[in-house]
C-alpha cells in the first residue's frame, strides 16, 4: 500500500525522490521519508510524520549531496504513524538502508532471533528486520548474497529498495506480491511502486516480476529471477503522459477527474463499439473468443466501488448475454466454496491492478481451472499481467484516492463486454445496435450533467450540517446507491448507507426523520413506479428527499425537496449518468466540510495488504 521510489544517475537525487513521493502519495500518507547516499557524505535520512510536504519542509530547500537514493510514502501497518516507524529503516551499524512495501508475516520470529543475537531494535514495524537481516549474513557474505538469503527467510510481500554504505554505487531492489517498475532513463534509473513516479523521467520501463530481483548502478541494471540466474527482460515504452498525472487547473485531482469521464469513457469504447454491426471488438479478448463461447457462468471478484461496478455488470450481462453471474468481494471469495471449473469465467475488476484481495482471488480461480479475465486502468500491473486475458479500461492515471473515472470506464468496459458476450449467444442485432449506439452517445450525456455542477454545490450546502444519508436505488440503479454511499463516507465522512429501494421499508425505514436525508435514484425505467412508492413511504415519515431523475420528469418535483436531472437514455446504461451527480454531492460536501478530497484520512489508493 505504500509508495517506495529509488533513484541513481548523475543527477541529485533528494529533489528528484521528493517529486516522485508526491505522485505516490495517494498510496498513504502517514509518513515520509528519504535515504541519500554518497561516496562523500555517507548516507544522509530525513523522516517527517504525515505528508511529503512536510518532509519537503523540513529539507526546506537545502542542497543534500548524493545522487542516489531511496525513499517511502507510509500507509502505516505495523506501528503508529511516527518518526521512529518511518522508512527507510536501517539496521544497527547504519549502514543499510531500505523502504519496503508489503507485510512481513514472520517478522516477530525473525526479530526474536536477532534480538538474541544483539541486534537493537528502533521502530515497531515489520520492516527493520529486514535491515538487521541483511546486516548479519553481510558479515560472512556480500552486500546482494546477504539480500539473497534475507529474502529466502522472510514470509510475506514485499516491494524492496535497498542501498548499502559501504557500497555507495549500487541499489538493489526486490519484488514479492507488491508492484514495482524499473524505468530506464539516460545514464539513470528510477525504481518505484507506480508509473506515475517514473513517468517524467522516462516512458521506457521494465515491470519486474514476483521473485525477481535487480542490482542496480548508474552505468548498468542487472535483473535476477527467483534462482537467482542473470535474465534479460524487454522493456515496454508507456504511452502515458506527465500531464495526464496533473490536475490540469482544477482545484483538486477528483474534480479533474469527475470532469475527465466524458473523455475517459470515449477512450475505453474508442475503437471497440462497432455500431453497424452491433457489435464490440476487444482486441484483449481475441484469443480467447471461442472459450468465451462455451462459457456457462461468470463470477466477478473486486472490491470497494470495482466491486459496485461489478453489480451493474451483472445486471447487465444476465439480461443481454443470458449469463448466470454472481458477484463477490475479493476479500471474502476465498472463504466460499464455491463450484468453478473450465466453464466459469473469473472476472477481477480493479483500477488499480494490485489489490491484494483480488489478486488472491484470481489466483483462486486459476487454481481450480476457471478462466480469468481482468478489467484493469493500470497498463503492466499484476492482475492485467496474471489474468489468461482482459480488457483494459484506457481511463488513464486515477490519481484522486476516491475512485471515479475509473468507475464509469468499467461501467463501459461492462457494456461491451455485454455486447461481446450477449452477440455470442441470443442478442439480436438490432438490439446490439441499439446498445451500441446509445453507449457512443453517454459521454456527451456526460457533458450536460457536468454543467450542473454549480446547482449540484448549492444542493450540498444545504446538507452539509446532516451526519447521516440514505441512499435508494433499485435494479441497475442499487449498485449505484452503494456507490454514491460509499463516494460519501469516504469524502465527507458522513455516515450513509445504500440500501435497495424496496428493502427499505425492512429496516432502514426505522431511521428515518426530519435529520435523516435520503438520496434516491429514480430514472424514468422499469422500476420507476416502485420507486416513487419509496419516496411516498419516506415523505410520511417527514425524512427530507434528493432524487436523480430523469429529464422531463415533472410528477417527482412534486414529491422531493430537491431534484437533479439525468438525460434519458438507455435503462442499462442510466449508471453511467445517474453516478455523476453522486460523485459531485461527494465532492462538494467534503469540500464544504473542509476536508481534503484527494487524500482522505486512513485511505490508500492501491490496497496491496490483505
Ligand atoms: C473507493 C475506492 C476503493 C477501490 C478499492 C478497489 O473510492 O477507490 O473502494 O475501489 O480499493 O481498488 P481497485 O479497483 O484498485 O482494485
Amino acid at each position: 500500500m505504500c509508495g517506495i521510489i529509488g533513484y541513481i544517475g548523475k543527477q541529485k537525487a533528494a529533489s528528484i525522490l521528493i517529486e516522485g513521493l508526491k505522485r505516490l502519495e495517494y498510496r498513504g500518507y502517514d509518513s515520509a521519508g528519504l535515504s541519500v547516499i554518497s561516496r562523500e557524505f555517507g548516507v544522509e535520512t530525513i523522516k517527517a510524520v504525515g505528508k511529503v510536504a512536510n518532509l519537503e519542509n523540513k529539507i526546506n530547500g537545502r542542497d543534500i549531496g548524493g545522487t542516489a537514493g531511496i525513499a517511502h510514502t507510509r500507509w502505516a501497518t505495523h506501528g503508529k504513524p511516527c518518526d521512529q516507524n518511518s522508512h527507510p529503516h536501517t539496521d544497527c551499524r547504519k549502514n543499510i538502508f531500505l523502504v519496503h512495501n508489503g507485510i512481513i508475516e514472520n517478522y516477530q520470529e525473525l526479530k526474536d532471533n536477532l534480538v538474541k543475537k544483539g541486534h537493537k531494535f528502533s521502530s515497531e514495524t515489520d520492516t527493520e528486520i529486514i535491515a538487521h537481516l541483511i546486516e548479519e549474513f553481510n558479515k560472512k557474505t556480500d552486500f546482494k548474497s546477504s539480500v539473497l538469503k534475507t529474502l529466502k527467510i522472510i514470509k510475506g510481500t514485499y516491494g524492496l529498495a535497498i542501498i548499502n554504505k559501504k557500497e555507495p554505487d549500487k541499489i538493489i531492489v526486490a519484488r514479492l506480491g507488491s508492484p514495482l517498475i524499473l524505468g530506464i532513463g539516460r545514464e539513470e534509473f528510477i525504481v518505484a511502486s507506480d508509473i506515475a513516479a517514473i513517468i517524467r523521467h522516462t516512458n521506457k520501463v521494465i515491470f519486474l516480476e514476483d521473485g525477481e530481483m535487480a542490482v542496480i548502478t548508474p552505468e548498468n541494471c542487472e535483473i535476477f529471477n527467483a534462482k537467482n540466474k542473470s535474465i534479460n527482460k524487454g522493456a515496454t515504452e508507456l504511452d502515458w503522459s506527465l500531464e495526464k498525472a496533473e490536475k490540469q487547473g482544477f482545484a483538486h485531482f477528483m474534480l479533474k477527474e469527475i470532469f475527465e469521464q466524458p473523455t475517459s469513457i470515449s477512450d475505453a469504447v474508442r475503437g471497440r463499439l462497432v455500431v453497424k454491426d452491433g457489435l464490440a471488438k476487444l482486441g484483449g479478448l481475441k484469443d480467447m473468443a471461442e472459450k468465451l463461447r462455451n462459457i456457462k457462468r461468470i463470477v466477478i471478484v473486486s472490491c470497494g466501488t470495482s466491486y459496485h461496478a461489478g453489480l451493474v455488470g451483472e445486471y447487465m450481462l444476465e439480461e443481454y448475454a443470458g449469463l448466470p453471474v454472481e458477484v463477490e468481494y475479493a476479500s471474502e471469495f476465498r472463504y466460499r466454496k464455491i463450484l468453478l471449473n473450465k466453464n466459469t469465467a473469473i472476472i477481477a475488476i480493479s483500477q488499480s491492478g494490485e489489490t491484494a484481495d483480488t489478486l488472491a482471488a484470481i489466483r483462486e480461480g486459476k487454481n481450480k481451472g476457471a478462466l480469468t479475465l481482468g478489467i484493469v486502468n493500470t497498463v503492466g500491473s499484476t492482475i492485467a499481467r496474471e489474468t489468461d486475458a482482459g480488457v483494459y479500461n484506457h481511463a488513464g492515471p486515477e490519481i484522486g484516492v476516491a475512485s471515479t473515472k475509473a468507475f464509469t470506464s468499467q461501467l463501459a468496459i461492462f457494456v461491451l463486454l455485454t455486447l461481446f458476450l450477449g452477440r455470442q449467444r441470443d442478442m439480436s442485432l438490432i438490439t446490439g445496435k441499439r446498445i451500441a449506439a446509445e453507449m457512443n452517445k453517454i459521454p456527451r450525456l456526460i457533458e450536460k450533467i457536468l454543467k450542473q455542477a454549480k446547482a449540484i454545490k448549492k444542493i450540498t450546502r444545504k446538507y452539509t450540517r446532516y451526519q447521516n444519508i440514505l441512499y435508494l436505488g433499485r435494479k441497475y440503479n442499487f449498485p449505484i446507491a452503494l456507490e454514491g454511499a460509499l463516494k460519501i463516507k469516504e469524502i465527507s465522512y458522513i455516515h450513509a448507507e445504500g440500501y435497495p429501494s424496496g428493502e427499505m421499508k425492512h429496516g432502514p425505514i426505522a431511521l428515518i426523520d426530519g435529520n435523516f436525508p435520503s438520496i434516491i435514484i429514480v430514472p424514468s425505467d422499469s422500476v420507476y413506479e416502485k420507486n416513487l412508492s419509496g419516496i411516498q413511504e419516506l415523505k410520511a415519515r417527514g425524512g427530507k428527499i434528493i432524487a436523480i431523475a430523469t429529464k422531463g420528469d415533472k410528477k417527482i418535483k412534486k414529491l422531493t425537496d430537491e431534484v437533479i436531472y439525468i438525460p434519458k437514455t438507455l435503462e442499462m446504461l442510466t449508471p453511467l449518468l445517474s453516478v455523476v451527480p453522486l460523485q459531485l454531492l461527494a465532492y462538494y460536501m467534503g469540500i464544504q466540510r473542509g476536508l481534503d478530497v484527494d487524500k482522505p484520512r486512513n485511505l490508500a489508493k492501491s490496497v496491496t495488504v490483505e
